[in-house]
């Protein structure tokens, strides 16, 4: 009898969902199956294969053992049905919204979200005829008066990237209702951090690029939902219109990041955490967006949705004037100091990473649009790695000591 591991441990999941000794020769390890495509023993076999009749692998666009895997594993991590893998967040993004909606259909979207899915929902959808409207999801009244008849969905980030604004899932849900899908990217809290379906969410999504690979090795997304909804998802969205498949390369390596997720996560948290108190009280920041501190106003939501654990970055701002110098130039300043953390995008590798929101992630949203979502010249996104907190820490305390 197998083990019950619906109702197992995270890090046991993590560790054996969908993943057991290969079939061909007992590889622990899950075997690469770097191929485009698959043989049938007979053509009755390719016939039988193609409609269904037979489970198995027919051509690597619509299926792979390697990626499959992922999948499994993904899907018992997030407590979804089932989940289709992508070859990158972005085909996660758009495989979403190509699959699950069509013309006349509205979406009301957190007004804060990640610079190319603001492109890609604020400026492509309306171009095929779907209506959209900004949100601060963080504001549940917001959310509830944004609703129309021809809502289809709500998406967002929690916590938004870079402002670090936290969203009550259950309580978008109830604003909403039944019959609008909740659709929630996760990729700044992943488990065992924060589970969005078990909050009331329809579909999760990712960036596996982050915390879920792990090791900054890897470009790839990942979908998460009812066997229904992934079924769309994957045919019409993934599979054949954007075709953003993850490759089993890829797939391999993040089975294998995704065995230490619970561990890295939680270091990765509370270095964080550690960074944010320092900078707190540090005179010339003027503010810490961090949700785990006790004066965010996110905090209460950290308890109940995140697991007190909080996410593994945070955003700053230096003073308006630092001897003599702007926030912005100041913050250049930072950043060109710092010893450890290297200036780059992306986030949840074992190294600390550190950019500048308005010229990096950001720099594709308008300044009216940036303006809107409150990413100032002046902020800071700070992505904590693995190393020791207070090297860390030793690193901005000399840093600041040069502005
Ligand atoms: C919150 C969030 N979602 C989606 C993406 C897109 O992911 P990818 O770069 O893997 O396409 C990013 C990238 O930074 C992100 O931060």
């Amino acid at each position: 009898m197998a083990f019950d591991l619906e109702n197992a441990g995270f890090m046991t999941r993590a560790i054996h969902a969908g993943q057991g000794p290969d079939p061909a020769f007992g590889a622990l390890a899950t075997p690469i199956y770097q191929t485009s495509t698959f043989c049938f023993d007979s053509v009755e076999d390719g016939m039988a294969k193609f409609d269904g009749a037979t489970p198995g692998y027919v051509y690597s666009r619509g299926g792979n053992p390697t990626v499959r895997t992922l999948e499994l594993k993904m899907a018992a991590i997030e407590g979804g049905e089932d989940c289709v893998a992508a070859g990158s967040g972005m085909g996660a993004v758009s495989s979403v919204l190509l699959g699950l909606l069509q013309a006349g259909d509205h979406v009301i979207v957190g007004d804060c979200v990640y610079g190319c899915t603001n492109v890609v929902i604020r400026d492509v959808m309306p171009k095929f005829g779907i209506e959209v409207t900004p949100v601060d999801t963080s504001d549940l009244g917001a959310v509830a008066a944004a609703v129309k008849p021809n809502t289809k969905m709500v998406y967002f980030e929690t916590p938004m990237n870079p402002l670090m604004k936290v969203t009550d899932i259950a309580g978008v849900k109830r604003a909403v209702g039944e019959g609008i899908r909740v659709v929630v990217d996760n990729t700044f809290a992943p488990a065992p951090v924060q589970r969005p379906l078990a909050c009331g969410a329809d579909i999760v999504l990712h960036s596996v690029t982050k915390y879920l690979n792990g090791h900054g090795d890897v470009i790839a997304g990942v979908i998460i939902g009812s066997a229904e909804d992934i079924a769309v998802i994957k045919n019409i969205g993934v599979t054949k219109t954007s075709g953003s498949i993850c490759s089993p390369f890829d797939a391999f390596l993040i089975i294998r990041g995704l065995q230490t997720l619970g561990m890295r996560v939680e270091r990765h948290c509370a270095n964080a955490l550690a960074v944010a108190r320092y900078l707190e009280g540090v005179p010339c920041v003027k503010r810490v967006l961090y949700p785990g501190l006790e004066s965010s106003p996110y905090h209460e939501l950290v308890i109940t949705q995140m697991n007190g654990l909080g996410t593994g970055i945070l955003s700053f701002e230096l003073a308006d004037d630092v001897n003599g110098m702007s926030s912005f130039e100041a913050g250049k300043k930072l950043l060109n100091a710092l010893q450890l953390s290297h200036i780059a995008v992306s986030l949840g590798d074992p190294a600390s990473l550190i950019q500048h929101p308005a010229s990096m992630t950001h720099h594709n949203v308008s300044p009216e649009v940036r303006a809107e979502m409150g990413i100032t010249d002046g902020l800071i996104r700070f992505s904590a790695g693995l190393e020791d907190a207070e090297d860390l820490i030793a690193d901005f305390k000399q840093a600041i000591a040069q502005l």
